[in-house]
């Protein structure tokens, strides 16, 4: 990887700046942790495997950037990420989803991040091959006469051509051999010329891919042995191929991604992603203070999140998961726990799990100083995504400043008066303010719509100022 270079703890809080505002000590520690990474991978062997990652908590309210701090960390560094929250494990009765699975997950993550990165480069490969077994199914007398009417690949794509009668082109007689290579040529240069898009071929699509084995190398549970059971009982009584008439068009998308397929090495991508995930990956635990149990002990729940923690121990300090793709060493995996620690404080967390998450970071509550800067600042901020809504319809708005301003200061006020929702407060309002601009936006095309202080006071002033409205509708 080579961008990791160039993200230095600067750099990483600089491209953070561009989507979150504030929270400058959270963006500081995730940035310090992820180059380390890089600064291990450095180091000769036998350090490299000394140094551990230091896991960090988050500890903030709701909506003020927890989550999207890890989730633009992971997006910028390519590294494989996954989120899960912590309470999905105590679901079902005390066992829930094992807790392995999340690595299991990661896994499947990385898989496909390294397979499509594969895939790009080998698409023009696939492209070249997908020509031939379309000019096979286009002219079936020509090549390989004894296989004219079916043509079995080895993934199990079985192509057959049953339709050329029915397409506009006229049918193609099976010619001698010098002229048939002319007529190959011919139908290869309408089909880059994409005059043959139109055409409707009959192939036989697998369903699925291999089954799932997965369930007998990690812990079973209820939900991967039914589908691996469904699995294997179309393995067995063979239903999973499905015949289908497409259009040449569709049918080449398939066919590519069947080459690519067959084309890609699986153990080497399964090789580079397990590399991928033990070095680089990413896994953020949500609402771990819904977990942790705070002062005396009883029943049956708390049983259950005391169960998750422990759980969540030896894969956080380091274990090795069974997964499909082969074992994970999850020793060097950055684990990033969050909550916001209003019921219970991280000292109610088992001490063990305390110990395994040694930085913690506070995130700030926002204020309407704050809530100014995320309507206008960020690459996606609010503001941007809904003129460029409108703009689809023709419709041009324009926020005044004060206007802005307002909206600021009415969030806030709606956070200290109600429940404190974060910058989440600002998605109901903007809602509200441009409900029925939103409504009517086919009507107004063409026109320009300033949003002014008056109209923010018209759109939302009684719902804010009526504690009953505003508790229903922002
Ligand atoms: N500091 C911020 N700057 C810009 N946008 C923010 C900020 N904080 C939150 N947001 C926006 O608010 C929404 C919710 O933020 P996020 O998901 O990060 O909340 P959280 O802290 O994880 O909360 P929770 O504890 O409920 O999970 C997102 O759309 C995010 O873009
Ligand atoms: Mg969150």
């Amino acid at each position: 990887m080579d961008g990791l270079e160039s993200l230095t703890p600067k750099a990483i809080v600089a491209e953070l700046d561009k989507y979150i505002i504030g929270q400058n000590k959270a963006k500081r520690a995730v940035a310090i942790a992820l180059r380390n990474r890089t600064r291990r991978l450095k180091l000769p062997q036998e350090v490299r495997d000394e140094v551990a990652p230091k896991n960090i908590l988050m500890i903030g309210p709701t909506g003020v950037g927890k989550t999207e701090i890890a989730r633009r960390l992971a997006k910028l560094c390519g590294a494989p990420f996954l989120k899960v929250e912590a309470t999905k494990y105590t679901e079902v009765g005390y066992v829930g989803r094992d807790v392995e699975s999340m690595i299991r997950d990661l896994m499947a993550t990385g898989f496909s991040m390294v397979k499509s990165e594969m895939q790009s480069t080998l698409r023009g490969e696939a492209e070249k091959r997908a020509e031939e077994v379309l000019l096979d199914l286009l002219l079936p007398g020509i090549k390989k006469k004894t296989e004219a009417y079916k043509t079995t690949h080895e993934h199990g794509l079985i192509i057959e051509d049953g339709s050329v009668e029915k397409s506009p082109v006229p049918p193609v007689v099976p010619a001698a051999s010098t002229e048939s290579v002319d007529t190959r040529e011919k139908f290869r240069l309408m089909l880059r010329e994409g005059k043959l898009d139109e055409r409707v071929v009959e192939i036989t699509v697998q369903r699925g891919g291999m089954p799932n084995l997965e369930v007998f190398a990690g812990s079973a549970n209820l939900e991967d042995l039914e589908m691996s059971v469904a699995n294997i009982t179309n393995m067995i009584t063979g239903n999973r191929n499905k015949r289908k008439q497409v259009t040449v068009k569709d049918a080449r998308e398939i066919i590519i991604a069947e080459q690519l397929d067959k084309i890609v090495d699986q153990d080497k991508i399964a090789e580079e992603a397990r590399n991928r995930v033990e070095q680089m990956g990413i896994v953020f635990i949500d609402e771990i203070d819904k977990v942790a149990v705070k002062g005396e002990r009883s029943g049956g729940q708390d049983v259950s999140r005391e169960g998750v923690q422990r759980d969540i121990l030896p894969i956080v300090e380091g274990s090795t998961v069974n997964t499909k793709y082969g074992v994970v060493d999850t020793t060097h995996i950055l684990f990033i726990a969050a909550g916001a620690f209003t019921m219970s404080k991280p000292s109610d967390l088992i001490p063990e799990l305390q110990g395994r998450f040694p930085l913690r970071v506070e995130l700030e509550s926002l204020n309407a100083e704050d809530f100014k800067r995320i309507l206008l600042e960020p690459r996606n901020a609010l503001t941007r995504q809904y003129t460029e809504l409108l703009a689809t319809e023709g419709l041009t708005i324009r926020f005044d400043d004060a206007a802005i301003d307002r909206m600021s200061f009415l969030a806030a006020e709606v956070n200290t008066r109600m429940e404190n929702i974060g910058a989440r407060r600002l998605h109901t309002i903007m809602e509200m303010l441009l409900e029925e601009l939103a409504f009517q936006a086919d009507e107004l095309s063409g026109q320009t719509r300033v949003i002014t202080t008056d109209y923010v006071d018209e759109r939302l002033s009684d719902i804010v100022l009526d504690q009953d409205l505003s508790r229903y509708i922002l």
